[in-house]
């Protein structure tokens, strides 16, 4: 039997819970909020589609009642507030560092041996408040930025060049945030053909740029934070541990030496399997790339400062 818990059963953490259940991810799935009924009965709507989509996932949800959650093999974290239109993720830190700390520590209390999915922003510090919080081994804590970032660089991509989606590959490292992501436009193909031969640079510039503010402008056209590709994203993740498909998914991992850096959780190319994160692929990066990449870890370790801890 697996089990999957998700913290936070607003807009991100259901639609995660939802993808989850309808791709059969885990065997059971439930959802924990503060506000009451919330999760509940956001649950007992999902189950109600069981027999429509031919669903066997067991989804239950449950106000703070952590014993409810022990024994998950995942915990998807999701708490804290979203932001507004015109917010950045960092604005968040304040509010959200002390709820995802103190989550992490209930759900350790029920599920000690979890592999834990970082989700509320500002993510990457977020990940690390958690690595910090919990004294976890690093593989255990995975940040979900890249896997949603590259999925938003494979979208615009697939727009310039009037293709599948699905026949586009390409990834974003770095952070999670709007002036701090990575999209690599070096390693970006349509089915193997790089994207830099089949389209101008003024075009990859546009995609890049869109890349980078896909959920600022997301949070404008919304009122608040996207949550589609945010939940599907996280389910991508918590499907690529469950079911140990050794896939290699950009996330926030905690760097000892990677990347030239130490003390960081930032996005970079992971193997995720069984027990979280099980490999850190490091890219040959060209100049322009580190620099870039040094600058973005500059600004993560800045957020970083303004932990309580
Ligand atoms: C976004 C939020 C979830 O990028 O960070 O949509």
């Amino acid at each position: 039997m697996s089990k999957v818990t998700v913290v936070g059963a607003g807009n991100v953490g259901a639609t995660a819970a939802n993808v989850m259940a309808i791709r059969e991810v885990a065997d059971e799935v439930v959802m924990i909020d503060i506000k009451e009924g919330v999760s509940e009965g956001k649950a007992m709507d999902m189950m109600q589609t069981a027999n429509l989509l031919d669903m066997n996932t067991r989804i239950s949800g449950v106000t703070n009642d952590y014993e409810a959650t022990a024994n998950s093999d995942v915990v998807v974290i999701t708490s804290g507030i979203p932001r507004k239109p015109g917010m950045t993720r960092e604005e968040l830190i304040g509010v959200n560092a002390g709820i995802v700390k103190q989550v992490t520590e209930s759900v350790l209390k029920h599920s000690p041996n979890a592999v834990i999915v970082c989700v509320s922003n500002p993510m990457d510090t977020m990940t690390y408040l958690i690595h910090k919080v919990s004294g976890l081994p690093k593989n255990r804590i995975i940040g979900m930025g890249g896997a949603l970032d590259s999925s938003r660089f494979k979208y615009y991509l697939s727009k310039a060049l009037g293709a599948n989606p699905n026949e586009v590959e390409g990834f974003v490292i770095g952070g999670h945030g709007d002036t701090t992501m990575i999209p690599m436009r070096r390693f970006a193909t349509l089915r193997g053909i790089p994207c830099e031969t089949l389209l101008d640079k003024e075009t990859m510039d546009k995609v890049v740029a869109d890349t980078m503010v896909g959920g600022a402008t997301l949070t404008k056209l919304l009122g608040t934070s996207a949550w589609y590709a945010p939940g599907a994203a996280t389910a991508e993740v918590v499907e690529a541990v469950i079911h140990d498909q050794d896939a290699i998914i950009p996330c926030s991992a905690l760097l000892d030496g990677e990347y030239g850096e130490k003390d960081l959780c930032i996005g970079v190319p992971c193997v995720l399997g069984k027990g979280g994160i099980k490999k850190i692929i490091e890219i040959d990066l060209n100049a322009e790339e580190k620099e870039l990449f040094a600058k973005s870890a500059a600004a993560v370790h800045k957020t970083n400062e303004a932990l309580p801890c």
